[in-house]
């Protein structure tokens, strides 16, 4: 019998490609949504690739008694949590709005998953290491305090997942802790879509390319790097999706070789801010507007990962190369443009 896999947030950017993968896979996938920061895109697109509607339940997790008459209504067997606040800036200006939201949509999961015996995997984020001077880094490096709020916020669920396996028998949890998520999906259906003015690079470089913003700053041009520009580690997103379809699995299997694992996200290879836009021109043929501009304050300079653990434990590695995810990006872009 097939196993049922509830996405919260599942009509986001990362979710509504990890459902597409996960139903590929052979998975039930049931989405909950409160589309507080999307629309019904990648939802629809969800369906028009997979060719069918996938339940989705309307719902905000900090709601309880939402949650609970969720999984009454659903067989559920692992929950994948991406339900939650990310803008980096706006969590220092409202850290209430983050901790509550953040934190409390995830208690509530718990609450319910721990009941069930249900295994849950947290969405975490590679901001978790912060700035560390031995790159790449493993699951073992040190993670650095957070600088801002919505990073606090992957630390602590982090920390509460941890205790509350430890805990709660029956209760499993894997942490997946990406680096940066980038493209779309190689349908043109599905992608990265924020409201109002992009604060991650590579919207940014498809809106200004576009003909929708100006033109991009580059933050920083004196950073101690090949370039003088950051380093991070750009990781296509239907490869980070495959990632969850390897962990779901491993924890619905009972292959877990601890209640609580963590595994790194990544590609394993630094690329760095000029980079990328020059690979941005080159793939897809289009001229950028750009200049250098100050740094960002809390950019860290360089960081990417070592991925070793999750090929060795879920036998995945990331397969796509930075061109084809920006043609994928850059498609993605023209397909919302109409053209
Ligand atoms: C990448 C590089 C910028 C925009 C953030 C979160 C992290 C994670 C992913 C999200 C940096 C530079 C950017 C621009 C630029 N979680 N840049 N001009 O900061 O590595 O990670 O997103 O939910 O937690 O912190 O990603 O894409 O914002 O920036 O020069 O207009 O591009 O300075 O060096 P970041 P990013």
């Amino acid at each position: 019998m097939s196993k049922t896999v509830l996405v919260s947030g599942g009509a986001g950017f990362i979710g509504s490609h990890v459902t597409v993968e996960l139903t590929q896979a052979g998975y039930d996938v049931v989405i909950a949504d409160n589309f507080s920061n999307c629309d019904e895109t990648n939802y629809k697109g969800v369906c028009a690739i997979l060719g069918k509607e996938l339940p989705l339940v309307r719902m905000d997790f900090c709601d309880k008694a939402a949650v609970d008459a969720l999984f009454a209504k659903y067989p559920i067997d692992a929950v994948i949590h991406f339900a939650a606040f990310k803008a980096v800036g706006e969590s220092v200006d409202e850290p209430l709005k983050y901790y509550h939201n953040n934190l409390l949509s995830f208690i509530n999961i718990l609450e319910v998953a721990k009941e069930k015996g249900c295994n849950v995997l947290f969405s975490s984020s590679a901001t978790v290491y912060g700035q560390t001077d031995v790159l790449p880094v493993t699951e073992q490096s040190p993670r650095q305090p957070a600088t801002s709020p919505y990073g606090n916020t992957k630390t602590m669920c982090e920390d509460i997942l941890r205790d509350s396996v430890k805990a709660y028998p029956g209760l499993r949890g894997i942490a997946l802790r990406y680096f940066n998520p980038i493209g779309a999906h190689p349908s043109a259906l599905i992608g990265e879509l924020p409201r109002g003015v992009p604060n991650n690079l590579v919207p940014f470089i498809t809106q200004t390319a576009i003909g929708k913003r100006a033109c991009l700053s580059v933050f920083g041009n004196d950073y101690p790097t090949p370039d003088g520009t950051c380093l991070r580690d750009f990781i296509d997103i239907v490869d980070l999706a495959k990632a969850h379809v390897c962990a779901v699995t491993r924890m619905v299997e009972g292959r877990m070789k601890e209640e609580y694992e963590i595994f790194n996200v990544g590609t394993g290879r630094p690329v760095s801010v000029l980079e990328l836009i020059n690979s941005f021109e080159r793939v897809n043929g289009v001229k950028l507007n750009w200049k250098f501009a100050p740094r960002r304050p809390g950019d860290v300079v360089a960081i990417w990962a070592d991925p070793t653990l999750a090929e060795k434990e879920l036998g995945w590695k990331a397969e796509r190369s930075v061109d084809d995810t920006l043609k994928s990006a850059w498609a993605w872009e023209l397909h919302l443009a109409g053209k």
